[in-house]
């Protein structure tokens, strides 16, 4: 199939190259020329793993190809992709302005039928303003149809290829059938591929992104309630994940969720139940929970040194939001090195993928260790911000010799209790007792 992807994000660029791997001819669009000129001399502007093995071959074979002009890029194309940013606007909703530019550019270009599909995360009628915006121009037949992504970032390719679901919504029979021949070789295990409508597709999306922060914000309650309580929240993770009702995955506590997706999510969310008239309480304490939590460690690192950090050296492990990804959108590390220089400490950082993004931020406002030991050379304190591997199981023997004190300041609950007496260390950590 000749397909388009408008937007080479994220999603874009994955859906892009995915489709191409599974045999399609793919162009994509974009209108960064730099970042089209990058694509195009094999540089991927992400960091995504396994993404560049389906990049190289694809593009090598003639299936991957990236341009600038949108007329070129949907010449023939039986699909076209929305990809495209939606920011959160001044009061949280999402901002459609890039969707619908191009969703205007693309009436009049349209030259045979064509299944316009909305991949990005968009508000309940995004559909319907997609499609009135076409037909604006159009002069043929078109579908548009709402094919939420669940993607996550660092394993964006797996979630692809092999996605517990595919949500489509439209009432076309025949954007239905060129969506199944499309998706056909993801779900051969049988994982299903659900029809609905649009409005419902567009809010399964919010809602499954909305229920998994409410998982974590939960969580993260039950682990404050915890330290006051003396109970061990990954025993209670442990002890209730294991009922198939609840399940085991996201249910860790620790310093917050960030990332480009769930608060971003949450909020619009709450806007659009605000837009109907719908009091959602639930979202509002998700959100309220998540902003103490992101700023939980700092009153407790502070404590520790008797309310002074004046001059103090702290060594930050982990700047990316989560683990196997660059990204530091609404990292709550970066937040904390924030109140840590304000109040008056030294930071030195160290991540496997993103201290370039933080250096772009930050600046020389700290200092970047080119390994996790080198940022531990003299510094009064090790906090621990995302749960990179390469943490997990260091050299204790070797942190000893480089940090004035065993102190840690754990914001994942990287390490065992039990482990953490062995090696003599004083722990804070999320949810357990000191
Ligand atoms: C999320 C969803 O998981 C994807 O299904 C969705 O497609 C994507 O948003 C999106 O809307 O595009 P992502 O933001 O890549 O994916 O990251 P997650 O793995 O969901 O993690 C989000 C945040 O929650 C991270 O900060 C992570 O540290 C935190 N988290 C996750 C916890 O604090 N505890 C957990 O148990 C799990």
């Amino acid at each position: 199939m000749k397909l388009a992807v408008i937007g080479t994000g994220y999603v874009g660029l994955v859906t892009g190259t995915c489709f191409a791997e599974t045999g399609n001819q793919v162009v994509c669009v974009d209108i960064d020329e730099r970042k089209v000129e990058k694509l195009n001399n094999g540089i991927i502007p992400i960091y995504e793993p396994g993404l560049d093995v389906l990049f190289n071959r694809n593009t090598a074979e003639g299936r991957l190809k990236f341009t600038t002009n949108l007329a070129e890029g949907i010449e023939g194309a039986e699909v076209i992709f929305l990809a495209l940013p939606t920011p959160p606007g001044e009061d949280g909703s999402a901002d459609l302005k890039y969707i619908l530019k191009v969703s205007d550019d693309l009436g009049p270009l349209l030259k045979q039928y064509a299944v316009i599909v909305d991949k990005s995360t968009v508000p309940v009628g995004t559909a319907e303003k997609v499609w009135l915006h076409i037909s604006r121009g159009a002069k043929i037949d078109f579908d548009v149809v709402s094919n939420p992504e669940f993607l996550r970032e660092g394993v964006a390719v797996d979630d692809f290829m092999k996605p517990d679901r595919v949500v489509i919504g439209t009432k076309s029979d025949k954007a239905k059938a060129v969506l199944n021949k499309l998706y056909a070789p993801l779900v051969r295990q049988g994982n299903p591929v659900i029809f609905m409508d649009e409005r419902s597709a567009e809010m399964t999306k919010y809602a499954a992104n909305a229920f998994l922060a409410v998982k974590i914000s939960f969580m993260n309650e039950i682990a404050n309630l915890c330290e006051k309580a003396g109970a061990n929240v990954d025993d209670i993770r442990r002890g209730i994940g294991t009922d198939s009702r609840i399940g085991k995955r996201f249910l860790f506590a620790g310093i917050g969720y960030g990332g480009s997706c769930f608060p971003k999510d949450v909020q619009a969310l709450a806007k659009t139940a605000q837009e109907y008239d719908y009091d959602f309480k639930i979202l509002k304490s998700v959100m309220d929970v998540n902003t103490k939590q992101k700023s939980k460690l700092l009153p407790i690192i502070k404590n520790h040194f008797d309310g002074d950090l004046k001059g103090k050296t702290i060594a930050v492990w982990g700047l990316a939001f989560k683990p196997y990804t660059d990204d530091i959108r609404e990292a709550p590390a970066l937040e904390n090195i924030r109140a840590l220089l304000k109040e008056g400490a030294k930071v030195t950082v160290y991540d496997p993928e993103a201290m370039d993004n933080v250096r772009n931020v930050l600046g020389n406002q700290i200092n970047y260790a080119h390994t996790s030991y080198a940022a531990l050379d003299d510094a009064d304190a090790l906090v621990i911000m995302t749960e990179w591997p390469l943490f997990r199981t260091p050299d204790f023997g070797k942190m000893n010799l480089l940090l004035k004190n065993k102190l840690i300041f754990d914001g994942r609950n990287v390490y065992e209790l039990d482990q953490m007496k062995e090696v003599g260390y004083t722990y804070y950590s999320i949810g357990r007792e000191t």
